[in-house]
């Protein structure tokens, strides 16, 4: 096997799922099934996904479940990993602050 094997080559397509609609913010927004929160967060250039109660900025890390700096609120629950959640139709997501849910 070749120590390619599992590169993508720049003349290959990447597929996405199908496409969907979230509300981001209050804000109805395109993404795509099979992508992460952190996936559809980041495409959109939206890098800080919750502040701290100091008010810094915080966003993807580790990407895998790790470091949880990657708080979102999702269908009302607050303290969810976006780089662990899988996109699905009609999901609300919000940024967060703190350990607290945001108003949306
Ligand atoms: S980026 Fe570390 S838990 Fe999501």
């Amino acid at each position: 096997m070749s120590d390619h094997a599992f590169r993508i080559s720049s003349n290959e397509e990447i597929s996405r799922g199908k496409q969907i609609e979230i509300t981001l913010n209050g804000f109805k927004v395109s993404a795509f099934e099979g992508e992460t929160v952190a996936t559809m967060l980041l495409a959109l250039d939206k890098t800080t996904m919750r502040t701290t109660i100091q008010g810094e900025p915080r966003g993807i890390y580790c990407g895998m479940g790790i470091c949880f700096d990657c708080l979102v609120v999702v269908d009302g629950v607050a303290n969810t990993r976006a780089c662990m959640t899988w996109l699905k139709p009609g999901m609300s997501i919000a940024t967060q602050t703190g350990l607290k849910a945001q108003e949306i």
